[in-house]
């Protein structure tokens, strides 16, 4: 009894521990505070004194290019980013007296391929940059113009503005610029919740302001089939929510072509053959019928599976599908299409008696290899249409024999499911057996808790921390991506979801590993957060305190106001 009292005093004092030291803020905080214009992410290299500030003005400033070429991404963002530096006006300045000041009227942009504009960004872009601001100049090299696009987003950075509310920037910065991984992706989640399309557009800027380069579209699943297919127009018709909860191929379109512009590639999913309600009601004969008690049409509650699995022993289905996805395909210019292939639960197979004789008949002794059945087919239907597959683990746990072109994407963890291994486990097991790996476990961001602590936890994700292969392995270990599983997301709370919790994961995607000491980074990320809001991206508070003389919903009445106007970046 005295042992329980004493277990019980001692988790009341960690709860209140824990709650004060969550909702105390001590002041001053720890760390060391960072001066306007610091950029986020952090770049591979950066010397920056302050002998001098520089001056911007609207008029005056230039930024020119050596390109030989018409670019669209180029001009585009050389119009955005004139946009994002010198932003309409979002409050009343002070009149004041100018002080002593030098000027900076150009930025040159030097491409070394100066003849060539990219069609879409691909999974080996090169997009290392230096930016270098010396002697009232600004220069920006890059090797292709993807890298010229990460740099204006740095240039655009370390810009801010002073206490006369001039915008200013420091003269004598040097930063050699590279990322860590050349994957950073986000996952975005239509089918729970749509997000309206002015709203993804959003959240591909706000990717663009940290370097992200992957927006992984979980465009359709058991809850809703908001893409417009053209081949059965039956399945967007019985799988959507409503008319209005529909991308048609325009929209789809469009998001792609904002999202090229930013150097950010799209991958569209179609997750088969778990997750497929929606699709089901179009054609209820590829749904596995689930059996119990000697009778068919069972829904067998508490698993997966009742009306939800693709039956493979229906041969009807894979034309079907290689229609769907050859329409992916036309719509989707990426070199991957995302197969989904996870969460295959075998209950309903299992109670399936025609399947058990069909798997008798093929010598299947093993449900695995009833989904190494399917899965074969469906990449090998991919692989006919000229694109390469990425797919959840379970393909690659399940042994299907993938493709070496193949990339996993890694989502368990020992943490979510005590019988699976850890994520590094499976980093070290997929590079091995000579596969690309992508992780995202660790930054389900779509969990949330109280305060700002949790961008600590994906912070400081080390994803080399227990790797245990060489450097060939390391290579294939090409980055991560968050997910924001939209349950309980939708258009309306989706950038205060995201943002600044994907900002951590996106400086460790891009900066060097040692960038990890959240107690240096807070103070930093706080900037970025403000960063965001004038931007017109509604961002999460992390710290007590303000930003700047901007607040959402601040702006007088006849001063524009970033976040009830966004569009001013290019957003239609
Ligand atoms: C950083 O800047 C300082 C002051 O301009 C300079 O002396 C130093 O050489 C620079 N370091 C590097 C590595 O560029
Ligand atoms: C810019 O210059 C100011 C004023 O000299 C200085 O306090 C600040 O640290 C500098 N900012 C950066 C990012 O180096
Ligand atoms: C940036 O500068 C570094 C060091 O001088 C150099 O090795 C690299 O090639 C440069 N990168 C670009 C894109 O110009
Ligand atoms: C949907 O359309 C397809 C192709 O036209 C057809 O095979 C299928 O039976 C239709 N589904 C329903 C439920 O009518
Ligand atoms: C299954 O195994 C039997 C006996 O080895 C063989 O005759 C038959 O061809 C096999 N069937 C298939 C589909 O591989
Ligand atoms: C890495 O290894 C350490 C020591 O075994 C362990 O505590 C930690 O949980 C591991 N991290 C991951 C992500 O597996």
């Amino acid at each position: 009894m005295l042992k329980l009292l004493i277990v019980l005093g001692f988790l009341i004092l960690n709860i209140v521990q824990a709650k004060l030291y969550y909702i105390e803020v001590k002041y001053p905080l720890l760390g060391k505070e960072s001066p306007p214009g610091s950029p986020w992410p952090m770049p591979h290299f950066i010397n920056g004194t302050s002998d001098q500030i520089l001056l911007l003005r609207k008029k005056k400033f230039q930024i020119k290019t050596n390109l030989e070429v018409q670019c669209d991404i180029v001009s585009e963002n050389v119009k955005h980013y004139r946009n994002v530096i010198f932003p309409p006006k979002i409050y009343n300045p002070q009149r004041k007296r100018l002080r002593e000041h030098k000027y900076l009227n150009v930025l040159s942009i030097n491409i070394a391929q100066s003849k060539e504009c990219p069609k879409y960004p691909h999974s080996n872009m090169d997009e290392s940059y230096n930016l270098t601001i010396s002697s009232n100049e600004a220069k920006l090299n890059a090797n292709s113009v993807w890298g010229a696009l990460r740099g204006l987003e740095t240039f655009s950075q370390l810009t801010y503005f002073d206490t006369d509310n001039k915008l200013v920037m420091n003269d004598s910065t040097v930063i050699i610029d590279k990322p860590r991984f050349v994957y950073r992706g986000l996952l975005v989640d239509t089918a729970r919740h749509f997000i309206p399309v002015p709203i993804l557009k959003k959240q591909i800027d706000a990717m663009a302001y940290h370097k992200l380069n992957v927006l992984h579209w979980h465009i359709v699943d058991d809850q809703s089939f908001p893409f417009e297919l053209k081949t059965y127009p039956n399945v967007t018709e019985k799988g959507k929510y409503s008319d209005a909860h529909v991308y048609t191929q325009n929209d789809v379109k469009s998001i792609v072509e904002h999202a090229r512009l930013r150097g950010i590639r799209v991958i569209p999913e179609f997750d088969t053959p778990g997750h497929v309600e929606s699709f089901g009601r179009a054609f209820p004969e590829f749904i596995t019928v689930c059996w119990k008690d000697g009778k068919p049409y069972q829904p067998i509650f508490g698993v997966q599976g009742a009306a939800e699995i693709i039956n493979p022993t229906n041969e009807y289905v894979y034309p079907v599908l290689k229609d769907i996805l050859t329409e992916f395909r036309d719509v989707f210019p990426d070199e991957y299409i995302h197969l989904g292939n996870d969460e295959v639960y075998y209950e309903c197979w299992k109670s399936n008696p025609d399947i058990a004789k069909w798997m008798e008949k093929m010598n299947f002794s093993d449900y695995h290899h009833l989904q190494a059945y399917y899965s074969s087919k469906l990449l090998k239907i991919v692989q006919d249409l000229d694109k390469k597959s990425t797919v959840w683990q379970d393909v690659y746990d399940n042994g299907v024999d993938l493709q070496k072109g193949t990339q996993i994407q890694i989502w368990k963890d020992s943490s979510i499911l005590p019988e699976h291994g850890t994520w590094s486990d499976y980093l070290n097991k997929v590079t091995k057996d000579g596969y690309a790996a992508i992780l995202s476990s660790p930054w389900y961001i779509n969990f949330i808790s109280y305060g700002y602590q949790e961008w600590y936890k994906f912070y400081k994700v080390e994803p080399l921390a227990n790797f245990t292969g060489d450097a060939e392995q390391a290579k294939l270990l090409i980055g991560g991506e968050a997910a924001i599983w939209s349950e309980y997301v939708d258009g309306g709370n989706l950038d205060s979801r995201l943002w600044p919790r994907l900002s951590a994961i996106a400086e460790r995607l891009w900066s060097p590993a040692h960038v990890n000491d959240p107690e240096e980074a807070k103070f930093r990320l706080d900037e970025q957060r403000c960063r965001l809001l004038r931007r017109g991206i509604v961002a999460a508070p992390i710290l007590n305190g303000y930003c700047g003389n901007y607040e959402y919903g601040m702006a007088k009445s006849n001063i524009f106001d970033p976040v009830f106007n966004y569009g001013w970046p290019n957003v239609q």
